[in-house]
């Protein structure tokens, strides 16, 4: 797949994503400047309780009457008391901001991603596994919205109070001050290392979470699979020896964490009493006042702790960077085409001229070789031939899923590349072998054929489809919900709805892939019905398993391995005594 080369910085993603946050700058820059606010405030409850603790020692030592040191801290615990009511309302407010603006930065992106996701080519789906984008989406985006609503404003309020709690400890003592940097270099790199283990086995632990996911993911979509060969123990093993695996990482990763947070509690705090003697120590030699050394251990527990959420928080920033990686890789993936003209209305005439074709991820095995075919405008072509010959893969060329390697597709004689992939599906319609329906209404599944189409219309088509009498004896009718793929309905009444999905769309080219499983003969005979309504006056291709369908065909092609290997009606194939008359014979019923 094209995917950018690039790596990019963990600085460029996080700016990347401070463009979506400042798509709200109405909300997000003045909750950032709250922020920087509230997080000055912080600072405002060591700073009081210096002066409440310390003043009426330093007053007593200079012999000041107690009343008026009694008016002192009266003053000082009213000015804290309504720092510490500023600080709340704004609080108040800033939070909101952050979770407003965040929330809907987040929106855009999921609103990106999902528009970049449907106008990735078809191939692309197909290399994934079932649920592993979007198990990989989903992890990512509550990786950037953890940071966004807490990390970010975590990180700016631990900055503001370990610049100015550091300006308050050197206003205090320079000299002990400079102590304590001194060994700060030594606590920050430690600090680092132990950081970077800790953050690489998170990753592969999110990275082994996501991958059990995706087993969920696979047994609860094909669970009638799953049940009907009793692989419910494999499906559990499966999950288990994922979610072991999952463990083993984590265990790992424990290790590095708990040797990360004695680190802190021994290493970090040590220093901090390390340089808290050494201060008590310039206190009993007059080398320090009483206020000053309070004040300094106040703002160094502060300080300290301050810089003990700093690893936390940029371990979260890279996990984050690396999230907004992946994400913007997946923007970055080039999209189909868009390019063509948009104003065409085809005939419907189709011709394949000397095309050959392979997929992009067998480039070895040639799916269709130098194949030239042509579908007259509103004739009928039945294709058969054996499983694996390319039937499908002819669908998925005229559909532009695929582009061919070599020779033209043509459409009215116009080269299908010139034609805008939504000017060219517009007229196409497809009745798929095995039909999956949406989730919603009936009334919905046949309206997914035409945007706005009214109740009236849905009905007529659902009529022409034969599939109305079914509908109507429903006790919910048109807002009978089908079910998860439409599991509630039966593979014939799945097929009438898709036909009269495409009886809607009124395309001018119908794909129809036959189903293989066999109906009752009731409900075959109202499909084929319904279908030979829907083929009238429009080129269908029909990759054909019924011996009715192929009778009726204006022209029947026998494609083996990529090559058609005999062409034309029935009759004549059949005395050909060749390929079709055997396929005839053992496949078509
Ligand atoms: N997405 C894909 N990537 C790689 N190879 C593919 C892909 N889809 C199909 N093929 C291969 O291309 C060949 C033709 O497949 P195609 O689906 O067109 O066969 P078919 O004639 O429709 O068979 P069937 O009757 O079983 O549906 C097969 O060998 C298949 O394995
Ligand atoms: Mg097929």
């Amino acid at each position: 797949m094209p995917v950018a080369e690039t790596k990019k910085s963990p600085i460029s993603s996080n700016r990347w994503i401070l463009n979506y946050l400042l798509r709200e700058k109405h909300v997000f820059i003045p909750s950032l400047i709250a922020l920087f606010v509230t997080a000055g405030l912080a600072l405002a409850f060591p700073y009081f309780l210096k002066e409440l603790v310390g003043s009426p020692v330093d007053a007593l030592q200079k012999a000041v009457p107690p009343a008026e040191i009694l008016a002192r801290t009266n003053d000082i615990i009213l000015k804290l008391i309504a720092a510490l009511f500023l600080q709340a309302t704004i609080g108040y407010f800033r939070v909101q901001g952050f979770i407003r603006s965040g929330e809907s930065a987040l929106n855009h992106l999921r609103k990106d991603l999902f528009k970049h996701v449907l106008g990735l080519p078809v191939p692309y789906f197909q290399d994934q596994r079932a649920g592993s984008l979007s198990n990989r989406v989903t992890a990512d985006l509550a990786l950037v919205r953890e940071t966004l609503i807490s990390t970010v404003p975590q990180a700016v309020r631990q900055t503001v109070i370990l610049i100015g709690g550091l300006i308050f400890i050197f206003i205090s003592s320079w000299k002990l001050s400079l102590i304590m940097l001194g060994c700060i270099p030594i606590v920050v790199l430690l600090m680092a290392f132990f950081g970077r283990k800790v953050r690489n086995h998170s990753k592969a632990a999110q990275q082994s979470l996501a991958d059990a996911s995706t087993v969920i993911e696979e047994s609860v979509q094909n669970i009638a699979d799953v049940k009907a060969f009793t692989n419910e123990g494999f499906e559990r093993a499966r999950y288990e020896s994922s979610l072991a695996a999952f463990l083993a990482i984590a265990l790992r990763g424990a290790k590095a964490r708990g040797a990360f947070l004695s680190f802190i509690i021994f290493v970090l705090f040590g220093t901090i009493a390390f340089v808290v003697w050494y201060g008590a120590q310039m206190y009993s030699t007059g080398g320090i006042s009483w206020e000053n050394f309070f004040s300094f251990i106040l703002f160094s527990i502060f300080v300290g702790a301050s810089l003990g959420s700093f690893p936390e928080i940029i371990s979260q920033l890279q996990q984050t960077a690396g999230a907004t990686e992946r994400l913007r890789e997946i923007l970055d993936m080039s999209t189909e085409r868009e390019s063509g003209r948009s104003d065409l209305t085809l005939s419907g005439a189709i011709a394949f001229e000397d095309i050959s074709f392979h997929y992009a991820s067998r480039q070895e095995i040639a799916v269709l070789e130098n194949l030239t075919i042509s579908l007259p405008s509103g004739q009928r072509t039945a294709i058969v031939g054996p499983s694996g010959a390319g039937k499908s893969t002819l669908f998925s060329l005229i559909l532009g899923f695929n582009e061919p390697n070599s020779g033209k597709l043509l459409l009215d004689g116009t080269d299908a590349r010139e034609i805008s992939l939504a000017c060219l599906r517009s007229q196409i319609a497809i009745v798929p072998q095995e039909v999956m329906l949406f989730g919603g209404t009936i009334s919905e599944n046949i309206a997914y054929g035409k945007e706005g189409a009214t109740q009236a219309e849905i009905e007529s088509a659902a009529a022409l489809a034969n599939a109305h009498d079914f509908i109507a004896e429903l006790p919910e009718g048109y807002a009978t919900l089908v079910g998860p793929r439409g599991t509630k309905l039966s593979g014939g009444q799945r097929q009438r709805i898709a036909i009269a999905r495409a009886v809607l769309a009124d395309p001018k080219i119908l794909l129809l892939d036959e189903a293989t499983s066999a109906l009752d003969s009731e409900s075959e005979r109202l499909v084929n019905e319904a279908l030979e309504r829907l083929m009238q006056g429009r080129t269908s291709l029909v990759i054909a398993h019924r011996l009715s369908t192929v009778r009726h065909a204006d022209q029947i092609l026998v494609l083996s391995k990529g090559k058609i290997v005999e062409q034309g009606t029935h009759e004549v194939l059949l005395s050909a005594n060749g390929t079709y008359r055997f396929l005839a014979e053992t496949q078509l019923s």
